[in-house]
């Protein structure tokens, strides 16, 4: 559906181009949301620029542009306040009238794009043989709700998991195991990913400390990378040991992804070689094959290489991606390319964007972009930690945040003298401790750090997931009390604005197709957590302002439909975030 702001647009076009013609051609029409409610709800500040333009002062150019607008169905009549901006309060009848179309539509309104894309989101990307970090877990919440906002939006997505399956490290795990675990090598299950992730720390300071070690990892790669048989099949018992646990905790937050490792890209690399080579983009650099872009210096000041091909003849991580990119825009034909890493790896992804630019491999029509994000810290404003100062387990941190909403569930119970079965309260702590945990996350600009607390995410009030899940709970509470079937509702009722809390709640409501198309262009997850925690405040205000299961026909009936509309909008926009909602809690 077109946004109310996309529908005044329409009309002001027309008035512009009837009272201006070609002199008002590409102007901006500067119809934003009003600066103060006391003045309405848009305002038009465009006469300022077109007087300068025209010479004419800006107040007559906007009685002009008022004389010329047919905007009586959707505004009363405009008013011109100081040098000239035009000031337009929406009409409660037109607002009753999109209430209704949004409340009978399935999508809420949101508009489904007309140029649907083929777009290829990695995220997550944990690494084999390493526990996955509170890094992947921001990567995973937000790629997801990325992945499900453009999907919804009507893209085509593919979600990849680009996990570190390949390179050096299998061989010095696979040589020490061989020495200490052989039966981890040729049985599945021999070993959990916290025994691997052990080994593979003493695989490493062997390696580093022990030359034949190192040269006999080295051989196990160039194993490896050959296809010898019981390596490859040693290689492939370590990752499907590692798969199972990251799929433990994917299962648990409900997200889907296709993985295609770094190892997939392998048979790929010599051709990025080949092809670079072709083009005279690669230099020799202290014996290393390298690419050098303009703009890329290192902390002297010195050009900065991108290392395609080191000295011992091995790839780099660059290099996969480089094969990667190719990979998506020519076979998977994405049009959109979104990378969602932690920001520290801002400098990899703009020279790799910026050697396959170079190269030619992105064309006028794709777009590439990366999307980072902060870190997670502990309440000691500290890259986050264990007590003991070791890196949190995924899982853990997961575990913790259901039993503190256990907790927390079981002391209200208590309080208000509830019963409810076990079945209950295991369900309603997964689902509000799983929900916080990625509400804290997405509920912060991606690209800012944000610090880890329970306290915080589990709080009933404010921009939290229990604050928002609460208010839809409200909702299916009116449902219960008064029998109410939200779905068979008189189908000729009407939608009724008149306080002050149902207007500011409907105008709420209509904002959503705005914001949702919004992330889709700016990845801003963020902004749609604000825009429901905005519709819980202002629905609250609503519920405590205006009585509905008590309302005298036609009114109860209306309030009705904005308390549907409300949860509906709220189940909508939580499920875009890769969040449930809950009947009771
Ligand atoms: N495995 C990487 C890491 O743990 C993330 C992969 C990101 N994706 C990519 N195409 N480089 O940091």
């Amino acid at each position: 559906m077109k946004s109310i702001a996309q529908q005044l647009k329409t009309r002001f076009d027309k008035a512009f181009a009837a009272a201006f013609g070609e002199s008002a051609a590409g102007i901006d029409l500067m119809l934003v949301p009003a600066s103060n409610p006391q003045f309405g709800d848009f305002q038009c500040n465009a006469a300022m620029n077109l007087g300068k333009k025209l010479g004419k002062p800006p107040r007559a150019i906007a009685s002009t542009i008022i004389e010329n607008l047919d905007i009586a169905d959707i505004c009363e009549t405009p008013a011109i306040a100081g040098p000239g901006f035009i000031n337009l309060k929406l009409k409660p009848a037109y607002l009753e009238a999109q209430v209704s179309a949004i409340a009978a539509d399935s999508r809420l309104g949101i508009s489904q794009t007309q140029t649907p894309q083929r777009v290829a989101i990695d995220f997550s990307g944990p690494n084999i043989a390493k526990e996955m970090h509170v890094g992947h877990l921001r990567s995973t919440i937000i790629g997801d709700a990325i992945a499900r906002i453009l999907e919804f939006i009507g893209h085509d997505v593919l979600r990849i998991n680009h996990i570190g399956d390949w390179g050096t490290q299998f061989g010095m795990l696979i040589t020490y195991l061989r020495s200490v675990h052989p039966e981890a090598l040729t049985t599945a299950n021999a070993l959990d990913l916290g025994d691997l992730v052990a080994f593979y720390r003493q695989a490493k300071q062997r390696f580093d400390t022990d030359e034949t070690f190192k040269e006999t990892a080295r051989q196990e790669v160039v194993k490896l990378q050959a296809g010898a048989e019981d390596t490859r099949r040693a290689w492939k018992l370590l990752c499907d040991q590692s798969r199972r646990e990251f799929q433990v905790i994917y299962d648990l937050l409900d997200i889907q992804l296709t993985e295609r490792g770094e190892s997939f890209y392998n048979p790929l690399l010599p051709a990025v070689v080949e092809d670079l080579t072709e083009l005279g983009l690669l230099v020799e650099s202290d014996g290393a094959k390298c690419v050098f872009v303009d703009g890329f210096t290192n902390f002297e000041g010195e050009p900065l290489p991108l290392i395609i091909q080191k000295t011992d003849g091995g790839y780099n991580y660059a290099t996969t991606d480089l094969a990667a990119v190719r990979y998506r825009i020519k076979e998977d034909g994405a049009k959109r390319l979104i990378y969602v890493t932690d920001s520290g790896q801002a400098n990899h992804f703009a020279q790799v964007f910026a050697v396959a630019r170079k190269a030619g491999w992105i064309p006028e029509d794709v777009e590439i972009v990366h999307v980072p994000f902060g870190l997670v810290l502990g309440e000691d404003g500290k890259k986050l930690k264990t007590r003991s100062g070791e890196t949190v387990r995924l899982q853990d941190l997961l575990d913790e945040a259901i039993v503190r909403t256990r907790q927390d569930l079981e002391t209200r119970l208590a309080a208000e003298e509830r019963e409810e079965t076990a079945d209950f309260i295991a369900n309603v702590s997964q689902t509000v401790g799983l929900s916080a945990v990625k509400y804290a996350d997405l509920s912060q600009n991606r690209a800012s750090n944000y610090v880890f607390s329970y306290d915080k995410m589990l709080a009933l009030q404010g921009n939290t997931a229990p604050y928002m899940l609460y208010a839809y709970v409200r909702v299916q509470g009116i449902r219960r009390k008064g029998e109410i079937d939200f779905d068979n509702l008189d189908a000729g009722a009407k939608v009724i604005l008149q306080s002050d809390a149902e207007l500011v709640l409907a105008k709420h409501l209509l904002q959503f197709n705005e914001v949702v198309s919004a992330v889709g262009g700016d990845l801003l997850p963020n902004r749609i957590c604000q825009y429901l925690f905005e519709l819980s405040q202002k629905f609250n205000q609503f519920f405590e302002q205006c009585p509905v299961l008590k309302a005298e026909e036609p009114l109860r009936t209306s309030r009705l439909i904005l308390c549907d509309l409300t949860a509906r909008t709220l189940k909508l926009g939580l499920g875009l975030l890769g969040i449930q909602v809950l009947e009771r809690m």
